[in-house]
């Protein structure tokens, strides 16, 4: 009950009295009167005052059950928000998808410990080092809330639906995780007996099946990534069958419920794993050309390079096409999860299968038929353009994309205004002999020069002695990793 209902009530209370006794005085002396009794014995005096009393207190009864209904049926606004780290609210986050976007974030990205035993909310979308802040972008475009750049990743919170969105659209993420535990553990015991802290009923039942992704570096008493793996594993397997007798079995290849560790310097995140497979495949490359580029990479560095997605496009190194499909799709509006048949969610209890769908649907709807303008790819190699028709098809866009298998020097721009030349020419690391290759990227510049003059440059590649062999002025360059291999996009003036 909150101050001022309380001041009310003592107020009601004593105007209540004198009124009260006022008007049973009145009634008694007049019922008196009627009877013939003029002068009334102690006892009868006693006996109303008592019912007067008996009267006063119902009143107050039910006035308090009143108030307490209405504050019931309002509560203050913390109590609706989803559990927060010390609430004790843990109960009401009784969803594996996530709290209220209105909930006030950790004081320290993840810093729930475990040792509170409460759960953490929110989510963190792994991505290649350097795409940090494409990502977050991406993430508030979908309408994210509390979205903060991390090292490999960005956290944010929302609702379920946007979990769902997030999977569907993100096209530089390589998965989306649901945070459920961060612990300080030195030994596998510790970590078994941090994760026999979280309440797995919360997020699974013994029917689901489950499996643990694990990934352990620089942790002196935890060195291999299995046994870290099966110790979680054997902890939320544990707590099933001491409550309930049974537990649930691992599927380690399509589990209902995937789980991902994460430990580093002593320090766990366990997490659910709601895209379980990665993100970066999009289902439209089951063949490969050699070296070809990360799907989400290639993704990434076309939105950090600002292309418009209305100008043309070409990659005249373009391999398996990579970059041209990624472009097709950002100018189509396509999804790149739109064909996806499995992300880790739809296995979870809290899978609202309907809200998928209608997602889905919506994304499908919005996707346009034609590109506003050319995207071309190119290549010396045959084999590589017959893939790449290949994977356009897959992707949808083959009637859309065109690919000539022809030289870098003798490749030339399609028609209609200049636009954004991008490739990812051959830098040593995996294929090709660095001497030969300064030619290839001397002749990339000279080519760019004469035929696509105005046209936008891009070139990515680990290899800076390579890049600065372009004999074209340098405009900018970023930083990104191509796994462990840092590599640069340049751009330069032409
Ligand atoms: C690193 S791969 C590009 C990979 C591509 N981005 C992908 O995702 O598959 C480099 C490509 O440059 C092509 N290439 C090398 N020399 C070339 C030249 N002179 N003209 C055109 N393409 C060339 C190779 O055939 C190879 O496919």
């Amino acid at each position: 009950m909150g101050p001022l209902l309380l001041l009310g009530c003592c107020l009601f209370t004593l105007l209540i009295v004198p009124v009260s006794l006022f008007l049973v005085t009145f009634a008694f002396r007049h019922s008196c009167k009627l009877v013939g009794l003029e002068r009334p014995s102690v006892l009868v005096a006693a006996g109303i005052l008592f019912v007067n009393f008996l009267a006063l207190g119902l009143m107050d009864a039910v006035l308090l059950e009143v108030v307490t209904a209405v504050g019931a049926a309002c509560p203050p606004p913390s109590t609706r928000r989803c559990c927060g780290c010390g609430s004790g609210r843990r109960s009401r986050c009784g969803s594996s998808t996530g709290c209220s976007s209105t909930r006030s974030p950790p004081p320290s990205g993840w810093s729930c410990s475990s040792r509170s035993r409460e759960p953490m909310t929110g989510y963190f979308a792994t991505c290649a080092r350097g795409l940090e802040q494409v990502l977050a972008d991406e993430l508030t475009a979908l309408g994210a809330a509390d979205v903060a750049r991390g090292r490999g990743g960005v956290t944010f919170r929302g609702e379920p639906a946007l979990l769902y969105r997030a999977n569907l659209w993100l096209r530089t993420a390589v998965r989306v995780l649901r945070p459920v535990l961060e612990a300080d553990v030195r030994s596998p015991d510790e970590l078994y007996d941090a994760v026999r802290t979280v309440d797995w009923a919360e997020h699974l039942t013994p029917d689901h099946t489950l499996a643990v992704d694990a990934n352990v570096r620089d942790t002196a008493g935890i060195t291999h990534s299995q046994y870290a793996s099966r110790r979680v594993k054997d902890a939320i397997c544990d707590q099933f069958r001491e409550k309930l007798g049974v537990r649930p079995s691992v599927d380690p290849d399509r589990p209902m419920v995937g789980f991902n560790l994460h430990v580093s310097r002593d320090h766990a995140v366990l997490s659910l794993d709601s895209s379980w497979d990665s993100l970066h495949k999009r289902g439209y490359r089951p063949i490969q050309t050699r070296a070809p580029l990360n799907e989400a990479l290639a993704a990434g560095l076309l939105l950090a390079a600002g292309w418009d997605r209305t100008t043309p496009l070409a990659d005249p190194l373009c391999g398996s096409g990579t970059f041209p499909i990624e472009a097709s799709w950002l100018a189509l509006s396509r999804p790149p999860g739109l064909t996806r048949r499995w992300f880790g969610f739809m296995g979870w209890p809290s899978f609202d299968r309907g809200l998928w769908a209608a997602i889905r649907d919506d994304a499908r709807d919005g996707v346009r038929k034609e590109l506003p303008a050319a995207v071309v790819g190119s290549d010396v190699r045959r084999d590589a353009i017959e893939f790449a028709r290949t994977n356009a098809r897959t992707a949808g866009v083959g009637h859309l994309v065109r690919f000539d298998r022809v030289d870098v020097l003798d490749a030339r721009p399609p028609a209609g205004p200049p636009g954004t030349l991008v490739c990812n020419p051959p830098y040593g690391e995996r294929i090709g002999d660095e001497e030969e290759l300064f030619g290839l990227y001397r002749a990339i510049g000279e080519a760019a020069e004469k035929h696509w003059k105005g046209w936008r440059v891009l070139l990515f590649t680990s290899n800076d002695q390579l890049a600065r062999a372009v004999p074209l002025q340098v405009k900018k360059q970023l930083q990104f990793f191509n796994g462990k291999l840092m590599c640069k996009l340049w751009e330069y003036w032409n």
